[in-house]
């Protein structure tokens, strides 16, 4: 890399809701890189887990799945706030991960070293391509090691819970702030202590702490360390 080059492969990690998605998306827009959230592929398993009505809480069953799946990530085809597609044996499942039976089973399933591991080694080999902006937990710590640029992007849970319950409102959707807050504990909890990969800051990551930044000022932050 050059002294003037932006970095290539941006890690940005962080807790759920902490704006990682929004971020990152901007990001990518900007530079010309390509955006990937890697929470797609966790959801994808456990919404297909989900759909065959396996039990999530059989490990060998769910990391057999994670090897074979096959998870189609597409550029978006709608412009309905989408990043990407998400295709699933032909199936549009891109807003189908984001339900509420899956949030609230993903944390089990990646958690499994298995999975984590079938799924990191394709995030690697993307990653690896450069020109990337990669959104995770564990990019900065597993995924990509060597990445240009570590981003963490942390705010309180309380923020974040805010932040979810505004943007289900704004949707027409039905929102409980205390039972989103507790949700977001309770993914926090176990993203955080997992055994492996757990939820944390790499050594060299940058940590940004969003609590009192709008999306404007946090993207002004990141630019400014791509320069
Ligand atoms: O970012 P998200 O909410 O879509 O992530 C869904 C789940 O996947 C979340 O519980 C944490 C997990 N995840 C992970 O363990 N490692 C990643 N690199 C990305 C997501």
């Amino acid at each position: 890399m050059t002294k003037t080059s932006p970095p290539s492969i941006i890690a940005l990690d962080g807790p759920a809701a902490s704006g990682k998605s929004t971020l990152g998306r901007k990001l990518a827009d900007q530079l010309g890189y390509l955006f990937f959230d890697t929470g797609v592929m966790y959801r994808a398993i456990t919404w297909i887990g989900l759909q065959q009505d396996m039990n999530l809480r059989d490990e060998a069953a769910i990391t057999e799945l994670a090897q074979q799946a096959q998870i189609d990530i597409r550029p978006p085809s709608k412009n309905d706030g989408r990043a990407c597609d998400v295709i699933i044996a032909e199936k549009d499942v891109t807003w189908d991960m984001r339900g509420d039976e899956v949030d609230g089973n993903v944390s089990i399933v990646s958690a499994y070293p298995g999975v984590r591991k079938a799924l990191s080694e394709q995030q690697r080999r993307i990653g690896m391509r450069g020109r990337v902006v990669m959104v995770g937990r564990d990019i900065g710590t597993v995924v990509l090691p060597e990445a240009d640029l570590k981003v963490y992007l942390d705010a309180s849970a309380e923020e974040r819970a805010k932040r979810r319950f505004n943007e289900m409102i704004a949707r027409g959707d039905k929102a409980d702030y205390d039972e989103i807050l507790r949700k977001v504990i309770e993914r926090d909890r176990i993203d955080s202590t997992r055994a492996v990969a757990p939820l944390r800051p790499a050594e060299d990551a940058v940590i940004i702490d969003s609590d009192k930044l709008d999306v404007e000022q946090v993207f002004a932050n990141v630019l400014a360390l791509c320069k």
